[in-house]
């Protein structure tokens, strides 16, 4: 297998409840490696931009303004099959499908406030990636 990057970000609720280390913890055990990170405030603009393929969807305006309410960590990471395992670590995107044990059914208030964001493929990953971290700020 191929070790692959995937990006992820620990959103504004779970940043604020504290959730930072336990959903890190999960994700180091997991195997994951952290190629970058930062903690950020993102811009309503640049929320809107990085959402920009939800744009459409009824929920868009919502998600921009949440994501936009206060700080959350960006970061890289790094594994073998990182997209899709990294997908199986966190669950499902409405927390209450959620499996046990996953970040979401843990660390997730609801559907929009869900804990974590996952890259959904490689191109995106990429992507998404390129939105946060520079050259330099990759290791
Ligand atoms: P995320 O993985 O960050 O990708 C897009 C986000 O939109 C998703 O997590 C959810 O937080 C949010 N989302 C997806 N579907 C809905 C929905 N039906 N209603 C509200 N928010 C949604």
């Amino acid at each position: 297998m191929n070790r692959n990057l995937t990006f992820t970000m620990i959103k504004p609720t779970a940043f604020k409840n504290n959730n930072t280390g336990g959903i890190l913890k999960m994700i180091n055990d997991a195997g994951f490696v952290i190629k970058a990170m930062k903690l950020t405030r993102l811009s309503p603009e640049f929320a809107g931009d990085f959402y920009a393929v939800h744009k459409e969807r009824p929920f868009y305006g919502a998600l921009v303004d949440f994501m936009s309410s206060g700080p959350i960590i960006a970061a890289l990471l790094e594994k073998d099959n990182a997209v899709d395992d990294y997908r199986t670590l966190i669950g499902a995107t409405n927390p209450e499908n959620a499996v046990k044990g996953t970040i979401r059914k843990m660390y997730a208030t609801n559907l929009q406030q869900n804990a974590v964001h996952g890259s959904d493929s490689d191109e995106n990953a990429n992507i998404e990636a390129d939105f946060f971290f520079s050259k330099t700020e990759r290791y």
